[in-house]
């Protein structure tokens, strides 16, 4: 375990709900961001930096040196911001290996270019499960943990684990298991993986989607995950986890931004090569997600 002071900055977007983090090692001021969120509204088609640009303040104002732009998964609510901040901060965008295996999903469902490669390499760095890397002083491990999607990352930092959209806050529980690739079984698994990890080890979540009685909240710790999540604490089994899961996921409507997000997020954050006239556009396929008309 490292010794120095992590600081944890934490950045709230309401309008996806997402928590987008700054890790930073005290001793050496060098940094990690977490789930950057590019802004994106979908009636105009506009991408903006609001969102982004609140990190870029607190790494600016602080002096950092950010090493790690570190994404947990291919995210399906929000675009990522990784190539925005890159371009003016500096950092290796970096997210699990097995990201070629979602990349390879959705470039036959979007019918993606053909020099869109399904190998990784629009990312500056593929972890490995178990991988060990440094942020300054501080040591840090990447960890698998599928379900959600298969590419899924957690990481973990001195005391601190970031485990984007494997769980949720307590009273929240666990995310979907029903996107291209999720596995409810594996999900499971990836989670009894995390709260496995010391009972005091501080967890941040990727969302939020706090119920009436209490405002967006995104840090807990693995004992009060074992001890009250609501999908999978402590006496939870496997075989009751998954039947709750796919109850559930057979309720949720489609994620509102999954096709304008995922066909970025794949490319690292990057949008589209721009066609020629100058502009890039998204694509959307039709009567390809979702559940089919009777
Ligand atoms: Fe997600």
């Amino acid at each position: 375990m490292a010794t120095s002071i992590t600081t944890i900055e934490a950045f709230f977007d309401s309008a996806t709900s997402t928590v987008s983090y700054v890790i930073v090692d005290a001793a050496t001021g060098c940094a990690a961001i977490v789930d950057p969120v590019l802004d994106f509204e979908l009636k105009s088609g506009r991408t903006g930096t609001t969102q982004a640009d609140r990190l870029l303040a607190f790494v600016r104002s602080h002096c950092l040196q950010v090493q790690w732009i570190l994404e947990t998964h291919a995210h399906a609510d929000h675009l990522s911001a990784a190539r925005y901040l890159q371009e003016q901060v500096g950092g290796r965008i970096a997210i699990g290996e097995r990201i070629r295996e979602v990349q390879a999903t959705f470039k036959k469902l979007y019918n993606l270019e053909r020099n869109f490669l399904p190998d990784g390499a629009q990312f500056d760095h593929l972890f490995h499960d178990g991988e060990v890397f440094q942020i300054g002083s501080l040591q840090a491990r990447a960890l698998l943990v599928p379900g959600h999607t298969p590419a899924d990352m957690a990481y973990l930092v001195d005391d601190a684990v970031f485990v984007g959209d494997t769980l949720f806050m307590p009273d929240v529980g666990s995310a979907r298991a029903d996107f291209p690739g999720g596995d409810a079984h594996a999900l499971y698994a990836s989670v009894r993986r995390l709260l496995a990890l010391p009972p005091a080890t501080r967890m941040f979540v990727c969302h939020d989607y706090p119920p009436a009685d209490r405002t967006a909240a995104w840090q807990t710790t693995v004992a009060e995950q074992r001890a009250r999540n609501i999908h999978v604490r402590d006496g939870i089994d496997e075989a009751t986890f998954v039947a709750m899961r796919h109850a559930r996921d057979a309720t949720l409507d489609v994620p509102t931004l999954i096709l304008p997000s995922i066909q970025v997020n794949i490319r690292a954050g990057q949008l589209p090569p721009a066609e020629d006239d100058g502009v890039s556009y998204l694509k959307i396929p039709l009567n390809v997600l979702g559940s089919k008309q009777a």
